[in-house]
């Protein structure tokens, strides 16, 4: 009787979340469509601005030989003064939302910006340092749960954890095509709301939709302190349960609004993503004069990343384990492999744009291996500190002290704590020849690029002598 209820109960819910989900994906595709015509006004707006700064100086130099000209010239200027007073006002309502969120707008580029306008600026306050965003781009197994803990541990900091699984999951995009470019705008236009602690943009994607900006289903709140700590942990409520709830005490269900205030009143903001697949897109974001963005990249040795895949998502690698298992005869789908190249060449292809270092990037980019932190956790933590421009606390020092010493492997497959500089090299004792052999195929020139060798043999593999890591230097310029 009970059961029957529940399956009843359970059908509802389906439903109802069926609904849910078409209700998401109508309002993702006006999202879509409205960060479309945004970006065409603004490039108008920018354009028509830019060629209005021109205008009195070609006036000036013209120096008024022809009055119809000069007529015809004012006619159009009224016009477009009008539009350029609009453009103005919106860029002061920035600046003025920037300053209430205590952002220091980016060193805004040189000439863009007119001198008396600079002058007309109330002081801003001496004390708060320059507002950092951080964002920690990754792909799934390289690591990034710990080195994400690196930004998490530190207190003047407010640290999300994978934000933008509630988009992946509220919309399923089919990779390539349309959607995935798609996927990419509202992934970049959602990072942005976050880094400047909008956080209700993320109550569009959560379900169920949170009433009164309060939610029980922030993923993987426990993996963030500022979620944790007081005021934004409120007191705990009998009967309900947060799926993903604070590790070291018991809360209330998530006020958006608290946490957007803590969001505020922290000095620097980061986050970490595995779903940013290509950094062009994070453009807008490095422009952005609200924003000082950071962006630190980390890779793994592919070969590592997919051995451990394996095992964590097991039901996604059927085939490549079928593969291994059955001795021989069939090849590996040429899908699976090509899906491998394709994630590889992404990563790759992200590493150079931002290794090239072009103008929006210059000083926003660092590329790091997981091996190296792996290595020298400490003095990666100092360097990626350093390249963002926060000071580093001894609370960080003391967790990774902690964290990568452990004589025994902490339990679960996002465990970050581990003895590190033994870690890091562990597959290559249990992953098949054949099957490095095949990444290393499709891999070779991100392996390459980051300094990855190729094992020529099985015995090489498992050579400890045998090193698989070409020393690098650091990955970044100032
Ligand atoms: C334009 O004309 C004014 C006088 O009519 C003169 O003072 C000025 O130097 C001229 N400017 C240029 C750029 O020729
Ligand atoms: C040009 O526009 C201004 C208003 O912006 C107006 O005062 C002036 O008379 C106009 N000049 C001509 C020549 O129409
Ligand atoms: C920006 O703030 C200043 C001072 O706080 C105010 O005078 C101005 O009207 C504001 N601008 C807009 C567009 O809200
Ligand atoms: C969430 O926090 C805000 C800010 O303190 C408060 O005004 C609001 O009432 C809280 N919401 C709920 C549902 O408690
Ligand atoms: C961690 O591993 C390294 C390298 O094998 C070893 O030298 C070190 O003693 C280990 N540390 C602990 C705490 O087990
Ligand atoms: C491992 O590699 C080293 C250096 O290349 C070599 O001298 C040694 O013989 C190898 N060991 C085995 C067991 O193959």
């Amino acid at each position: 009787m009970e059961k029957g209820l529940t399956l009843l109960q359970d059908c509802r819910d389906f439903l109802h979340s069926l609904k849910m989900r078409s209700k998401y994906a109508l309002f993702l595709v006006f999202v879509v469509i409205v960060f479309v015509f945004i970006e065409k006004e603004n490039k108008i707006i920018s354009r028509v601005s830019d060629k209005l700064k021109q205008i009195p100086q070609a006036l000036a130099d013209a120096n008024s030989t022809d009055p119809a000209l000069v007529l015809a010239e004012n006619a159009s200027l009224l016009s477009l003064s009008e539009l350029d007073s609009a453009f103005s006002q919106l860029q002061s309502r920035l600046r003025n939302l920037s300053l209430q969120l205590g952002v220091e707008p980016a060193v805004e580029a040189a000439g863009e910006e007119e001198e008396e306008e600079g002058k007309e600026e109330p002081p801003r306050p001496a004390v708060a340092g320059p507002r950092r965003h951080v964002l920690l781009m990754a792909t799934t197994r390289t690591g990034s749960s710990f080195v994400g803990e690196f930004f998490n541990q530190q207190g003047n900091i407010f640290y999300l954890f994978e934000p933008l699984w509630h988009i992946e999951r509220t919309v399923s995009f089919e990779p390539g095509g349309a959607n995935a470019a798609g996927s990419a705008l509202v992934y970049r236009d959602v990072l942005k709301q976050l880094f400047l602690c909008d956080l209700y943009v993320l109550e569009h994607f959560i379900t169920p939709l949170p009433e009164d900006h309060l939610t029980e289903f922030m993923f993987r709140r426990g993996s963030s302190r500022s979620l944790c700590e007081d005021p934004v942990c409120t007191p705990f409520v009998k009967k309900v349960f947060e799926k993903y709830h604070c590790k070291n005490r018991r809360c209330g269900p998530l006020n958006v609004t608290l946490a957007a205030e803590a969001c505020r009143r922290k000095e620097h903001m980061a986050l970490k993503a595995v779903r940013i697949r290509q950094l062009e897109f994070l453009q807008p974001l490095a422009e952005d004069p609200r924003l000082d963005l950071r962006v630190i990249q980390l890779v793994r040795d592919p070969r590592a990343v997919l051995a451990s895949r394996m095992v964590a998502f097991a039901g996604k690698y059927k085939t490549w384990k079928k593969w291994l298992d059955d001795e021989g005869q069939d090849g590996l789908r040429e899908e699976e492999v090509q899906r491998l190249r394709g994630n590889c060449e992404s990563i790759r292809l992200s590493a150079e744009l931002g290794l090239r270092q072009p103008a929006w990037l210059r000083g926003r980019y660092m590329l790091v291996r997981y091996e190296d932190v792996a290595r020298g956790p400490l003095q990666k933590a100092r360097e990626m500190y350093r390249f963002a421009g926060i000071p580093l606390t001894p609370q960080v020092e003391d967790w990774i002290q902690k964290n990568t010493q452990a004589a025994h492997d902490g339990s679960g497959i996002y465990s970050t704590q581990k003895n590190s500089s033994e870690q890091f090299e562990k597959w290559r004792f249990s992953m098949p020849f054949k099957l490095a052999q095949v990444v290393q195929a499709a891999c070779g020139p991100a392996m390459r690029l980051f300094g990855y060798k190729l094992a020529r043999d099985a015995a090489a593999l498992t050579n400890r002598s045998v090193s698989l890591l070409e020393e690098r230097g650091t990955f970044w310029v100032t």
